[in-house]
C-alpha cells in the first residue's frame, strides 16, 4: 500500500545537545496527518536519537552506509552496525553524496543489495541536475539513475524500497521544483516502474519529493496525485516548520 511518507534529512548539523533539543521540541508537534515521521540525524547521534524516540511516532534513519558487512574502511558505518542499534531504515544516494563521494549508481546498486539482505528499508535519492533539466534530459538521467541501481532487483524488493526524487537545483536554493513538474517527473517514475514490474509494484510505490520544500510550499506539492510526500533538509531543522510540513498532508 503506498503509504505517505515525510523524512527530515539533517544533514551535518546538530550536535548531541542541539540533537536532544530539536526531539524534544518535535515532541512538542501534535500530527494531524497521516504522514509517517522520520528524522536522519548524523551517525554520531543516531543511538540516542533512537532512545529518545523509542515512544514516540518517529523512525530513526541514517543518511547513509557502506556496502560491506564490515572490514578495513576507514571512517565507514556498515549496515550491521545500523542494525545493531535499531535502525531499519537508511537514504541511499543522495546528489550530495553522489556530488562529493563519488557514489556512483554501480556502487549504489550493491548498497540497496547490502541494505536489502540486511532487510532494511532505503530510501533511494536521484534527480537530475540543472544542465540536464536546460537540455530537456531530466528523464533520461533520472530513468538511467533507478534503472543503474534498482533494476536488477526482483518485483518483492520493492516493498522495501521508498524512492525520493529530488532535482538537485532545488536542494537547499530556495528553488522549488512546481508542483507540476514534481507531479509529471513523478508520473514517469511510476511509469518507469510499471513497464518492468506492472501495475501493482508501481502502484504502491512510495514517491517523495525533495528539494526547498516548506511550509508554505508543502500542500500544494503534496496535493499532486504522484507524490507521496517529502525528504525535507533545511526545513526539518526547526520541529515547528517540520510539522507544518507534516500536517501538509
Ligand atoms: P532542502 O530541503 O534544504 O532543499 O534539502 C533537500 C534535501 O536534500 C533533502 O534530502
Amino acid at each position: 500500500m503506498r503509504k505517505h511518507i515525510v523524512a527530515g534529512n539533517w544533514k551535518m548539523n546538530n550536535g548531541l545537545i542541539q540533537t536532544e533539543t530539536l526531539i524534544s521540541d518535535l515532541k512538542q508537534q501534535v500530527k494531524t496527518s497521516d504522514a509517517e515521521v522520520m528524522i536522519a540525524p548524523a551517525f554520531t547521534n543516531l543511538w540516542h536519537a533512537f532512545q529518545s524516540t523509542r515512544q514516540d511516532d518517529i523512525e530513526v534513519v541514517a543518511q547513509n552506509m557502506h556496502f560491506a558487512e564490515n572490514g578495513a574502511y576507514t571512517g565507514e558505518v556498515s549496515p550491521g552496525m545500523l542494525k545493531s542499534i535499531g535502525v531499519k531504515t537508511v537514504i541511499l544516494g543522495h546528489s550530495e553524496r553522489r556530488a562529493y563521494y563519488n557514489e556512483t549508481d554501480e556502487s549504489l546498486a550493491k548498497k540497496v543489495d547490502t541494505a536489502l539482505e540486511h532487510n532494511m528499508r532505503i530510501i533511494f535519492c536521484f534527480g537530475e541536475e540543472l544542465a540536464d533539466r536546460k537540455a530537456g534530459n531530466e528523464e533520461a538521467v533520472v530513468e538511467r539513475q533507478i534503472k543503474n541501481a534498482l533494476f536488477h532487483l526482483g518485483a518483492d524488493a520493492f516493498k522495501n524500497i521508498v524512492l525520493a526524487y529530488e532535482p538537485v537545483w532545488a536542494i537547499g536554493t530556495g528553488e522549488t521544483a512546481s508542483p507540476e513538474q514534481a507531479q509529471d517527473m513523478h508520473a514517469f517514475i511510476r511509469k518507469t516502474l510499471e513497464s518492468t514490474y506492472g501495475h501493482t509494484v508501481a502502484d504502491d510505490m512510495t514517491i517523495l519529493y525533495g528539494g526547498s520544500v516548506k511550509p508554505g510550499n508543502a500542500k500544494e506539492i503534496f496535493g499532486k496525485p504522484d507524490v507521496d510526500g517529502g525528504l525535507i533538509g533545511g526545513a526539518s531543522l526547526n520541529a515547528e516548520d517540520f510539522y507544518a510540513i507534516v500536517n501538509a498532508f
